[in-house]
This record gives C-alpha cells, structure tokens and sequence, in this order.
C-alpha cells in the first residue's frame, strides 16, 4: 500500500521511524511526502493567500497545491483524501475501508484550509479525526495512516490482537491486567489467574460487553447481539446502572 502526503511539514511524518508501524514500512507500506512549497507561487515559498472577501488567515492557494498533486505519478495518486474538520468522521469501518485500498494522497491543509476549487476539482472525499479543530492536517494524517497499517495484514503480530480491539466487533475492549498479581492492595479478578480458557473467554465478553453499555451505549445499537448479550442487557438494564 502506498500512502502519498501533500504537506509544508514533511519532517512530521519522521514519526513512522517509531514503534510498531515503523517495522511496516517498505514492507507493508510505503510513505512518501510531497512538499507543497517545493511548488510555492515565487521564490520567497508562497503557498497561501488572504481570503477574498476579508476575514481572518490565510488560505492554501491551488496552485501550488495542484502542482504537487501532479508531481505524484498518476497510477500512485489513488483515492485522494483531504484532511479537514469539515469531513466525515473517521471511524473504524472507514479505517477498514481505506485499508483494502492500493493507492491514498492525503492533502494537509494549514491556516484557514484550503481553496475550495481544489477541493471540488481533485478531492475524493474529505475526512475529519473528530469534532475539534487542529492547527494542521498533519497530525490527523498520521493518525489515519496508523490507524489503516495496523489493519494490513502482517502489521501485528498477532492478527487476533486487531480482532479483540475495540469497535473491531462493534464494542470496546474490556479491561486488561498484568503483573503484579496485587497492587496497591488492589487484586487482579480471580478468573484471570485460574487458568480456564472458556471461563476466560466468557469473562473478557462480558467485560467488554459492560464496558461498552457504561461508556458507549450509542454503540450497542449498531451490534447484532448474540443471546448472552441480550440477557446481560437486559440484567444491566434492570440494576439502572446507568
Ligand atoms: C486550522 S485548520 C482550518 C480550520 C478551518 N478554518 C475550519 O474552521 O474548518 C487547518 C487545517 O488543519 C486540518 N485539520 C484541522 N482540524 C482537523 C480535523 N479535526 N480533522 C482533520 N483535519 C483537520 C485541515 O487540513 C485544515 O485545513
């Protein structure tokens, strides 16, 4: 999978030399950055441009932005994703979805966005990490290119880790332990230590089906609950927890 990024920062994208998703590179992924100012309008590297019609900032301006774009080869350019808080909210089915996908050039915006005839005329489609506004669209692209490699196939390890994180399912995870078995006088739940496989098994859906009704009821109503889930329901339910 090859990720192609428009961006004024390149150096950001150093991050990827970190953790797990470095040892994707080159063989899961492969990331190149394009620099927006390498096509800045004159030689003193302007990329962007005063709103018409007055207001605060500055705006990328679609030259340069278009430029870059045509500097990537055609069969690389793929689906073309802006970065923008105006998008649709990334979720793990989109995660999901881009995943399968061979080609993907994010578009990161800086100041007050960018032009929106580059948006019309070469965004696919626009997509925002959630309900806030960041100074750039670099840190979002980040988040989305993580988010993506970690479902590619021979990213993780342990393919089941994917499988038992939240929202993979539709619910969250529930809660994990690890050593010491007691700390600050606190114990880890008994059915963890005892070694029975199926009890574990039962105990972590449930947890995890309980921690979803507490945190994230709104995600409930999107999953096809198996028996055992709709008698746990139906028992949380009737303790008014919430
Ligand atoms: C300061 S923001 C511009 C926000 C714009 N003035 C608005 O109110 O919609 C600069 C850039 O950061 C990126 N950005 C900011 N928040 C984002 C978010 N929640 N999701 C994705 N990208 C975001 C976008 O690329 C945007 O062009």
């Amino acid at each position: 999978m090859r990720f192609n990024v428009l961006t004024i920062f390149p150096k950001i994208f150093k991050i990827f030399d970190h953790g797990v998703i470095s040892k994707a590179i080159d063989k899961n992924f492969i990331i190149e950055c394009y620099d927006i100012r390498k096509n800045a309008i004159n030689k003193h590297g302007q990329i962007d441009a005063k709103p018409f019609g007055g207001g605060e900032g500055m705006v990328m301006m679609p030259e340069p932005l278009k430029k870059t774009l045509i500097d990537i080869p055609k069969n690389e350019r793929g689906h073309i994703v802006y970065l923008s808080p105006q998008g649709k909210q990334l979720n793990q089915d989109k995660v999901i979805e881009l995943s399968l996908m061979k080609n993907i050039t994010l578009v990161c915006g800086r100041y007050e966005g960018v032009d929106q005839r580059f948006i019309d005329k070469y965004v696919d489609e626009e997509i925002s990490i959630g309900d806030f506004v960041m100074s750039g669209g670099e840190y979002p692209a980040v988040c989305l290119i993580d988010a993506v490699v970690r479902n590619l196939p021979g990213t993780i390890g342990n393919s089941d880790s994917i499988e038992n994180d939240s929202f993979y399912k539709g619910l969250l995870k529930g809660p994990v332990y690890t050593r010491p078995k007691i700390f600050d006088d606190i114990n880890v739940p008994e059915t963890l230590l005892s070694g029975n496989h199926a009890e574990i098994k039962e105990w972590k859906e449930s947890k995890s089906f309980i921690q979803t009704y507490l945190r994230r009821p709104d995600l409930i109503n999107n999953v096809k609950l198996t028996k055992k889930q709709k008698k746990l329901l139906e028992e949380l339910a009737s303790k008014d927890i919430l």
